[in-house]
């Protein structure tokens, strides 16, 4: 079946497609020095000392998780309502995750207080997810950590350049992680980086990165060293030059495309407050900060069959998706802990739909998903549709 407008598209264009050019043009494919001005340009823009690129962003949260020092016997606290990557990436250190539930309907985003309830003498550190780009509490989440030791671990995968309080999100803990996927609002297929203040934390994240080497091909290539020794048991985690110069043009492009996904965000707000979609919630009302608004999730009322209204949305061209199953569902992860309970993640988890959302959706997309997005609501349950407020 055709689909009319996608859950998300690429900002893509000839600046993407000659720097992309330029780099087969002059040779040299691996991390080099477009891998490099891609880093420094990245940790300008959200204001860091250091940014190192890997080939993914789930490589990013598995090196800092080994650059926090954490290990077998730890236990990191994580939300469950988020990409599943985000709690491997703790599995692969040997150490264990610990569920916290999120804070409501209204707030998607990992509850201070239940991080608190989670703490055991084993806790390590605190890996948060800015859920869709919205702000967690990270004032509070800081406290916690500082009270109990614990290293703070952002998961900003969906939130390349948000802040809050004026200060980028990816920023605020020891070290943040950052996904360049495909769907991202800075995309480059894959890719990934890692930003820290901290020197130690950059040091070993850098090291870890290419194979706990000493020196790196570019830095042979260059005439700068002549052998290299390795001094930790390393990954071949690198970015290269090609998706570099794919991410510089992305990164220019960024405050203009997320200043786009905020109106389109707004536009979809003032149009679900039609009276004939009424029961809908649509969380995060009143974000703290700037939110990248990666995804707009919304939450069908009680009573109404969301495969049904899928495949309704879907069949009026519309794709959605569902953001996230919760991890702690998943069998893998059922068989490592049956027990734990997360009410409200579990509730949201279940009414959740997102709806497409990318700098390119016109006004007329927006306008069309939400008077289809009422026929669909009403097929899945019984209810007559109004007239959508913003149908242009
Ligand atoms: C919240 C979150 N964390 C981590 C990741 C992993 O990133 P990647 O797909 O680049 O490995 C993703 C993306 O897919 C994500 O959405």
């Amino acid at each position: 079946m055709d689909l009319r407008i996608p859950l998300s598209d690429l900002d893509y264009g000839p600046e993407e497609e000659n720097a992309a050019l330029d780099v087969i043009r002059r040779r040299w494919l691996t991390m080099g020095s477009v891998t490099q001005e891609f880093e420094r340009a990245f940790s300008d823009f959200v204001g860091v000392k250091h940014a190192w690129a890997v080939s993914n962003g789930t490589q990013a949260l598995h090196l800092a998780c080994l650059a926090v020092g954490i290990g077998p016997g730890d236990e990191v606290i994580v939300p469950s309502l988020t990409f599943v990557a985000t709690a491997n990436a703790v599995l692969y250190t040997g150490a264990d995750v610990r569920f916290a539930d999120i804070i409501s309907a209204s707030d998607l985003n990992v509850s201070p207080d239940e991080i608190v309830k989670q703490i055991t003498p084993r806790t390590k550190a605190i890996l948060v997810v800015h859920y869709g780009g919205y702000p967690c509490r990270m004032p509070e989440i800081m406290e916690i950590a500082r009270r109990h030791h614990l290293a703070v671990i952002e998961d900003a995968a969906h939130a390349p350049g948000a802040t809050l309080e004026g200060r980028a999100l990816g920023t605020w803990g020891d070290v943040g992680c950052f996904s360049f996927f495909s769907n991202k609002n800075l995309a480059t297929g894959e890719g990934g980086m890692v930003v820290t203040n901290r020197d130690d934390i950059a040091e070993v994240t850098k090291t870890l990165r290419s194979h706990g080497m000493t020196t790196l091909t570019w830095d042979r290539h260059r005439g700068h060293a002549h052998t290299y020794d390795v001094v930790a048991l390393g990954y071949n985690y690198r970015m290269d030059e090609i998706r570099a110069a794919l991410g510089l043009v992305q990164l220019r492009k960024l405050a203009g495309n997320n200043a786009r996904r905020s109106a389109i965000a707004r536009r979809y707000r003032e149009g679900l407050r039609n009276p004939s979609l009424s029961g809908i919630e649509v969380p995060f009302g009143d974000a703290r900060g700037m939110p990248a608004h990666h995804i707009f999730p919304i939450l069908l009322p009680g009573g109404v069959d969301r495969d049904a209204f899928m495949d309704a949305m879907r069949k009026a061209g519309v794709q959605t998706s569902i953001h996230y199953p919760p991890i702690h569902r998943f069998t893998y992860y059922l068989q490592r802990a049956p027990e734990v309970s997360l009410p409200i993640t579990e509730a949201v988890a279940s009414r959740e739909v997102t709806l497409p959302l990318y700098p390119m959706l016109r006004d007329e997309d927006t306008s069309y998903i939400l008077s289809v997005l009422c026929e669909a609501l009403t097929s899945a349950r019984t209810a007559s549709c109004g007239p959508a407020s913003t149908r242009s």
